[in-house]
């Protein structure tokens, strides 16, 4: 079972889109399996984007991201990260798909409202750098046998 490091971004929050967008991943069948509301420091904020620290836009990217709360989440389901990032969309609202969560809800390349890890070794470094082992908890739903067939996962 794989795991990817969600996080609903300070305009999700402000535009209360927490619940609607949490509600497609849920709808999707992905399990939540840590949850919840913090600040990203600027400290964070450079470790989780060291691969864009050193852009042009990194500035403002930073402080959007440390500008209000966020939700930080971990799911968890079969192919999550691939899944998740489809269901995201392109990194800009205005490039974005309609129907993708980003091409039906954000017009800007930068307050896109979700990040989602790229993939398995992503998700590994960004689960430890927002969650403590113990703050993951076992959850598998008892109506896991309804979401697919016993030989897919
Ligand atoms: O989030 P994603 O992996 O789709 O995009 P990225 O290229 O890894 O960029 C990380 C984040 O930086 C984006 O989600 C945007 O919020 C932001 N960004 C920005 O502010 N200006 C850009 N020119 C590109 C990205
Ligand atoms: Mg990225």
């Amino acid at each position: 079972m794989e795991r990817s490091l969600i996080l609903f971004k300070p305009d999700c929050v402000q535009r209360r889109l927490v619940g609607r967008i949490l509600s497609r991943f849920e709808d999707k069948g992905l399990n939540v399996v840590a949850m919840k509301l913090m600040h990203i420091t600027p400290d964070l904020a450079k470790q989780h984007y060291a691969e864009h620290v050193q852009k042009g836009w990194y500035p403002t990217l930073e402080q959007f991201i440390t500008g209000g709360p966020v939700v930080a989440a971990v799911l968890e389901g079969l192919e999550v990260i691939r899944v998740v990032r489809e269901m995201l969309g392109a990194t800009s609202g205005l490039k974005a798909a309609p129907g993708t969560i980003r091409g039906d809800y954000s017009s800007s390349r930068q307050m896109n409202l979700v990040h989602a890890s790229d993939g398995p070794e992503a998700a590994a470094r960004e689960i430890a750098l927002y969650f403590k082992k113990e703050e993951i908890v076992d959850n598998t739903p008892t109506i896991t046998p309804w979401l697919r067939a016993g030989d897919e996962a």
